[in-house]
């Protein structure tokens, strides 16, 4: 296979496959840290290098789910309140093997904003999930529950200016992926000026 097509095949099969259907393997430590040093060739402007990974494994990953679901109950409004939210979040990662809290980091350089910064962390995290996909390593991003809320950040203790960017769900899946689809024509979402 030429370099094209191995990469078209890793971006074209990668599918976000949630947690629920995660089997429980755990994936080895070293496998993580090959999958994070991806993460750290993602372009940057400036080489503010604003990624940051907060990498949950064991008994933290449960820990974090059941201090999500406590974060959704406690800035929830109570006639608002479901409990099946509350348990989905607290065995959202029952068959999980890591967690990784992702957030971009804003960097002291003034003439590089913020969205370039959040931009150079988005690609950082493109990296990760390619990266899992080619060691058959489901991945899941997600910003549901109170991920991008403030209570979030305050949890990660980060600083204002930070921006969380989501949450990343690792472990193994045995059943078939799901074949990917788009809905809106690529030709739609291309202009070409030739003149
Ligand atoms: C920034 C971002 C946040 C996402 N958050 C969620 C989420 O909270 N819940 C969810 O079901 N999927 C979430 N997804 C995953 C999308 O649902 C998924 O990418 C989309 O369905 C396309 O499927 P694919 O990734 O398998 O191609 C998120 C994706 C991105 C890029």
């Amino acid at each position: 296979m030429t370099n094209i097509e191995t990469l078209s095949k890793v971006i074209t099969e990668r599918r976000s496959i949630k947690p629920q259907n995660f089997n429980g393997k755990k994936i080895e430590k070293t496998t993580i840290d090959q999958i994070l040093m991806l993460a750290d060739w993602a372009p940057t402007h400036g080489h503010t290098e604003p990624w940051r990974f907060v990498v949950m494994a064991n008994d933290a990953v449960k820990r974090f789910c059941q201090d999500h679901a406590e974060m959704y109950k406690n800035n929830t409004p109570e006639e608002n309140f479901l409990k099946a939210t509350y348990e989905k979040l607290y065995n959202q990662g029952n068959s999980t093997s890591h967690i990784i809290a992702v957030f971009s980091k804003r960097g002291e350089k003034p003439n590089i904003q913020v969205k370039e910064e959040i931009c150079a962390t988005a690609c950082a995290v493109q990296n990760i999930l390619l990266g899992a996909e080619c060691l058959a390593i489901s991945s899941f991003w997600s910003t549901g529950g109170q991920i991008l809320k403030p209570a979030m950040k305050t949890y990660f203790n980060l600083l204002e200016a930070d921006t969380m960017l989501g949450i990343l769900y690792l472990g193994y899946c045995d059943e078939p992926k799901r074949n990917g689809s788009r809905i809106t024509p690529m030709e739609e979402k291309v202009m070409w000026y030739n003149h």
